[in-house]
């Protein structure tokens, strides 16, 4: 859950290696390193908080080098402090160290170190690497870091310097992402691409096991046992622009407004509503098997669940296939019962969340076909999934996600159509209409965002309430999750989102005359029950901020205030209803100074359990 950097060549390592934290910095914030060799020496910076802290530091006492590594934190193991930011070296200096992952038997390595009378600097698992490398270290790094891997368990992407061998970077991976960036006279290593974008677009993904000796003009990749391995190098097309703010005050804002583009991007190329065609080249799964799929699984965390949840309601009506939705991190330690007609399909924006990974494995096992629908290519899960669906959203940095929401979403439906297809359940005829209603979309948002300043009016009256409910029913009823969860993770007000028929069961109590409830009322089978529901509401004094559709002509009686969408058939109503809530969570962070695009303890990718 840290972002890590590293350079070698004939530039400035450390403005190299500070821009390419900046670009990982969404990764975990809350402390900052650069370590470099000149003349034989290491020299390290380290700094508490965000990454502008350590580019002060550097300011105060520059330094400048032509290799180095840098790391942004997310504390796992120790606390936010200085001790305990990386770098990481041994007691002598020789070696130096940037970790990203949990190192699961450091307990008992440190016992062992200790005894042999080691001293430690700091509370966290990575120092033992440290000292197992200068524990090992002879004359050849390399040799040093696999003795000192056969000891460790658990994830780790490693960037290692030693000041006896200055001409090259050893990088690692294992259950963690690590990316080397292939230049010309110089190379480059980083967690995630858009930090070596502005510096090249050919890069090679590390695969689990391996370790790569870097040096200015030679990457050479081996496995623990020393064998060279061959791993191909791909042309990202990505540009800088994309994963910049574009104009935009922050990422976060810039991806709610791109959600039209990255909604098309998505169904680009598998969609053909003229025709009632869908085709997507990636998956390949045999008809008979999808004839015979017995129930789907679709696993996932944080927004990402929420769009499997709304998927749910997609695979059930259009396809009739039994579908359950669960939280990775409770089905991977589960008994769950699969088997090879289960399909489970995984959703991940990052495709690195550990526990998302960890069930896609435990799937695996048990013989299932394995879907992933993910935003990052080369990433974990769509590395080891059977299939895989990109959203083509580009770069996602703020860390509430948004952009990736609608894209699952947009990829979700598309194969839910497919394999209703595929399984002759629709006819051609509600095949065209439900792919125009997609088709459509990206439009109505552009629409519904020309005119969105009401909401930032709305976010001004209720910025100050402490406690918000969210109420919405059938496929509207995770997007009020997610509403709820936007606002919590970027205001940090309290909020709750509620299947609205439930709400009588419990949440009801709670309302008062200073209880703002956002309902999502949109028009479909069960608009008479939840305009009952905000009656309820209502009658108890509850303040009620309708999202409805733009032909309504009664929500206006019933509600407080409305946020007037454009129409559009419920079941590809959440790709619409889900713009205002984003919007309402921005906005009202944006008034109470919160900081939108790292908001506190949160991480943009989640790579620990
Ligand atoms: C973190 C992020 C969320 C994200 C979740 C799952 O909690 O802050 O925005 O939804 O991880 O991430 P994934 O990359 O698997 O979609």
């Amino acid at each position: 859950m840290c972002g890590i950097f590293g350079y070698i060549g004939e530039k400035n390592a450390v403005d190299i290696i500070f821009k390419g934290l900046k670009k990982l910095e969404y990764r975990g914030y809350d402390s900052a390193g650069i370590a470099v060799v000149v003349d034989k020496e290491l020299h390290i910076r380290r700094s508490v908080g965000k990454l502008c802290n350590l580019g002060l530091s550097l300011k105060e006492n520059p330094i400048s080098a032509n290799i180095g590594i840098g790391h942004t934190r997310w504390a796992t193991h120790g606390r936010p402090s200085k001790k305990n930011a990386h770098p990481h070296t041994d007691s002598a200096k020789t070696v130096v160290i940037v970790h990203n992952g949990i190192i699961e038997n450091y307990v008992e390595l440190k016992a062992e170190l200790q005894k042999d009378g080691q001293e430690f600097k700091s509370e966290t698992d990575t120092e033992v690497i440290t000292h197992l490398i200068k524990k090992y270290y002879e004359d050849n790094l390399f040799c040093a870091v696999q003795k000192t891997l056969s000891r460790v368990r658990g994830s780790y992407a490693l960037g290692i310097v030693s000041k006896d061998e200055p001409d090259k970077i050893i990088c690692v991976r294992q259950d963690a992402p690590l990316i080397i960036g292939v230049g010309v006279g110089e190379n480059f290593m980083a967690s995630d691409i858009p930090a070596l974008l502005s510096y090249t677009r050919d890069m090679i993904f590390l695969e689990n096991g391996d370790i790569a000796e870097i040096t200015a003009e030679k990457i050479v990749i081996k496995n623990i046992k020393g064998d060279i391995i061959n791993r191909e190098i791909k042309n990202i097309r990505w540009d800088t622009v994309q994963a910049e703010k574009n104009g935009y005050k922050h990422f976060m804002l810039k991806e709610i407004f791109e959600q039209p583009r990255t909604i098309e991007d998505t169904f680009r190329g598998r969609i053909y509503p003229d025709e009632g065609r869908v085709y997507i080249e990636e998956v390949k799964l045999e008809k008979e098997y999808i004839k015979n799929i017995s129930n789907i699984y679709i696993v996932a965390c944080g927004t990402s669940y929420h769009s499997g949840l709304v998927s749910k309601f997609l695979f059930e009506s259009f396809a009739k296939i039994p579908t359950e939705v669960d939280i990775a991190s409770e089905f991977r330690y589960r008994d769950v019962i699969l088997d090879e007609k289960t399909l489970v399909v995984v959703v991940s924006q990052s495709g690195e969340t550990a526990d998302t990974l960890a069930a896609l494995r435990l799937a695996k096992t048990k013989g299932c076909q394995i879907l992933a629908v993910c935003n990052v290519v080369g990433s974990s899960i769509s590395r080891e999934a059977m299939h895989v669906i990109y959203t083509h959203c580009g770069p996602e940095i703020g860390v509430a996600s948004t952009k990736a929401f609608t894209g699952q979403v947009t990829a979700l439906y598309i194969l839910a159509l497919d394999l209703a297809c595929k399984r002759e359940i629709l006819t051609i005829g509600e095949l065209k209409k439900y792919l125009k209603e997609l088709w459509e979309i990206p439009l109505k948002i552009n629409k519904f965002l020309k005119n969105a300043k009401f909401v930032h009016d709305i976010a001004k009256v209720f910025a100050s309430k402490r406690d918000f409910l969210y109420l919405g029913r059938h496929i509207n009823y995770p997007v009020a999750l997610e509403g709820a969860l936007k606002i919590k993770e970027i205001s940090y007000i309290h909020a709750e989102g509620y299947a609205a028929g439930e709400m009588k069961h419990g949440p009801i109590a709670l309302i008062d005359k200073s209880m703002p409830i956002v309902a999502i009322v949109i028009k479909g089978r069960i608009y008479e029950k939840i305009i009952s529901n905000i009656e309820e509401a209502k009658a108890r004094g509850g303040i009620i901020i309708a999202v409805a559709d733009q032909s309504d002509k009664e929500i206006g009686n019933k509600s407080d205030y409305v946020i007037y969408v454009p129409e559009t058939d419920e079941f590809v109503s959440p790709l619409m209803t889900v713009i205002p809530l984003q919007l309402l969570a921005y906005y009202i962070s944006v008034i109470l100074s919160c900081d939108v695009d790292q908001p506190r303890n949160l991480a943009k990718s989640v790579t620990v359990e």
